[in-house]
């Protein structure tokens, strides 16, 4: 079957990043370089190289750092063509280019599924990917390509999974899968954080990366036209809704190594482990690094 190809991916990212504090008092927690890109970014590129050609960014107040950043930089250019430094140059003009961007806001952070509701008249009626601020996945595949892959496939939804240590399930959506051997994992239930490890159908635990389907965004519309009782409306409710009313919703073991950017702790290996990767600061950075094991 030929399923709508995926070309839109909503970017969430109007939460106040408390876990950054500090720092994020008057910076988005997106901006948070990885050796000397934003966290954003990895996230555009990564959708990019996965084929999606426009970007919806749901920001809100103090975020303005993050359009400004997408946007040119006319006295920047002009500096860095004056000094002729071109490499610098050339990067820097890539980053608008990267794909065609899309700015709403949400006025009130009232949870990522009320952000994703923000485009709603964007994406209309077509599938689209989610990416939240925070998993960088390093892969020759794009993690965000990999669910489409599984899309493809099943025309369905598809959630980002990773195997979680038992103490840390209490932090994920941890989902239960109708055959765990299959290629395809088929989501049978999904447990918002559960507070045990006996509540948790498994240690499967969701992360930031999702395809969504018309059938499922309608489920978040159905919900978000209801009284929003905990105060915020998560994308987390629409799937386990969806799931249980029967709407086929898949599961993607992600390859690859994955950084949760959203700790401080996920942001130091990352940072790590990407300026191990680049000639210009392994060799100082290991040399560095042997004065602490
Ligand atoms: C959200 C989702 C949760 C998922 C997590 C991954 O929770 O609701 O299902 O496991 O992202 O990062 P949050 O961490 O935003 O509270």
């Amino acid at each position: 079957m030929n399923y709508p190809k995926i070309k839109k991916a909503v970017f969430p990212v109007a939460g106040f990043g408390t876990r950054f504090l500090p720092v994020t008092k008057s910076q988005p927690k997106e901006m948070l370089p990885v050796v000397d890109k934003p966290v954003i970014q990895y996230l555009v590129e990564e959708a990019v190289q996965s084929g999606i050609e426009e970007i919806i960014i749901v920001t809100g107040r103090g975020k303005r750092a993050i359009e400004d950043y997408f946007d040119q930089s006319f006295e920047l250019e002009h500096n860095l063509v004056e000094k002729g430094k071109t490499d610098l140059l050339r990067e820097v003009l890539e980053i608008p280019n990267l794909a065609k961007f899309i700015y709403v806001r949400q006025s009130v952070p009232k949870g990522d599924g009320d952000a994703i509701m923000q485009a709603f008249n964007i994406v209309k009626d077509e599938p689209f990917a989610v990416l939240f601020g925070d998993d960088l996945v390093v892969h020759e595949v794009p993690a965000i390509k990999q669910l489409m892959q599984v899309y493809e496939q099943t025309g369905s939804s598809v959630v980002a999974l990773t195997e979680v240590l038992d103490t840390e399930l209490s932090s994920y959506g941890v989902v239960n899968v109708k055959d765990f051997k299959s290629a395809n994992l088929e989501i049978t239930d999904l447990v918002e954080k559960p507070k045990t490890r006996a509540e948790a159908p498994s240690n499967l635990g969701v992360i930031g990366k999702y395809i969504i389907t018309p059938e499922v965004l309608a489920v978040l519309n159905d919900l978000y036209k209801k009284p929003i009782i905990s105060g915020e409306l998560r994308l987390a409710d629409a799937l386990k809704l969806a799931v249980n009313s029967g709407v086929p919703v898949y599961g993607k073991l992600i390859e690859g190594e994955r950084f949760d950017t959203g700790s401080k702790l996920g942001l130091i290996k990352a940072t790590i482990d990407f300026a191990m990767r680049r000639q210009d600061l392994a060799p100082e950075l290991k040399e560095f690094l042997k004065r602490y094991v």
